[in-house]
């Protein structure tokens, strides 16, 4: 794990030797982004759109795009091994500045890391896991990936202490996401997500499983879904680039359907997988 080969700064590097300073404002500040990009053989999934997202996240904490897509590509391909499943974890801070003060500094070049490491497949993928819902106590620019992430972590943790593996976050009465994944339920047999907006991040996966679902007559709709109206789901899943589609079986110890990964999640989970061997 020590000899892993990152990227930092303009140079490949052991990832024991890949040291930044103390003063780097993603330390002191958690001030910069993220990307989790997948790759399946080698094949970066959807590079265009984690690039799309990835310069929105900078343009909204104006942190100036120090690379172009081309630039990106170049920094990652090297770091990818064609004989796994693994993720590419991209992050750009604002640099390191002479002392520590909110305002931006001045003519600071960016940090930027990259790091490769392998996919390795979730256990509750085939039999779905359990979930807890909590208030989700994040700010308003949760579209943005941004590296504060102590509000998910917290309620990660929350989930974890609670002996269930993700926390379904609920605002103002609503359904907003996982801590770190989308969230989608079958209701009346359609395939329901919240939209887009500062109260989610605008999942890569979310978008593809919509597109997949579409493409194969699964009803789908992008609106507010109310807590209240979640005990009528047959099927709750949570997706993200790490853990792809992952059933939630049971929601605050009740049983989600029939407390069994459901049909529409056997069916576009296969129709993802295809999809995927299918860009390779
Ligand atoms: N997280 N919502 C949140 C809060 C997330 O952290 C993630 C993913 C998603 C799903 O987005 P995508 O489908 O593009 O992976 C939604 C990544 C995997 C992480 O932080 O490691």
């Amino acid at each position: 794990m020590k000899n892993k080969i990152v990227y930092l700064n303009g140079r490949y590097l052991p990832l024991a030797e890949a040291k930044i300073s103390v003063l780097d404002r993603g330390f002191l500040f958690g001030d910069g982004v993220y990307e989790v990009i997948p790759s399946y053989s080698g094949h970066l999934f959807h590079f265009h759109k984690h690039m799309e997202r990835l310069e929105n996240s900078l343009a909204s904490i104006r942190l100036p795009n120090p690379h172009t897509r081309e630039q990106w590509l170049e920094i990652m391909t090297p770091l990818l091994d064609t004989n796994f499943d693994q993720y590419i974890y991209l992050q750009i801070t604002r640099g390191t500045a002479d002392k520590r003060d909110h305002a931006f500094p001045e003519n600071t070049p960016p940090t930027v890391f990259a790091m490769c490491s392998n996919i390795v497949p979730f256990p509750g993928l085939s039999t779905g896991i359990k979930a807890v819902s909590m208030d989700d106590s994040r700010w308003k620019l949760c579209n943005v990936k941004a590296i504060t992430l102590l509000g998910n972590i917290l309620h990660r943790q929350e989930a974890l202490d609670q002996g269930s593996a993700e926390a379904l976050l609920v605002k103002d009465g609503f359904v907003t996401e996982g801590a770190a994944s989308n969230v989608f339920a079958v209701i009346d047999g359609v395939l329901c997500t919240p939209p887009k907006g500062n109260d989610i991040l605008p999942g890569i996966t979310r978008d593809v499983i919509l597109d997949i679902a579409q493409k194969n007559n699964i009803p789908t709709r992008e609106d507010k879904i109310s807590f209240a109206a979640l005990p009528a789901a047959s099927e709750i899943w949570v997706t993200s680039s790490t853990r792809e589609i992952i059933p939630i079986v049971e929601l605050d110890s009740k049983p989600v359907g029939d407390g069994k990964p459901g049909p529409v999640w056997q069916t576009l989970n296969q129709l993802f997988q295809a999809y995927k061997q299918s860009l390779l």
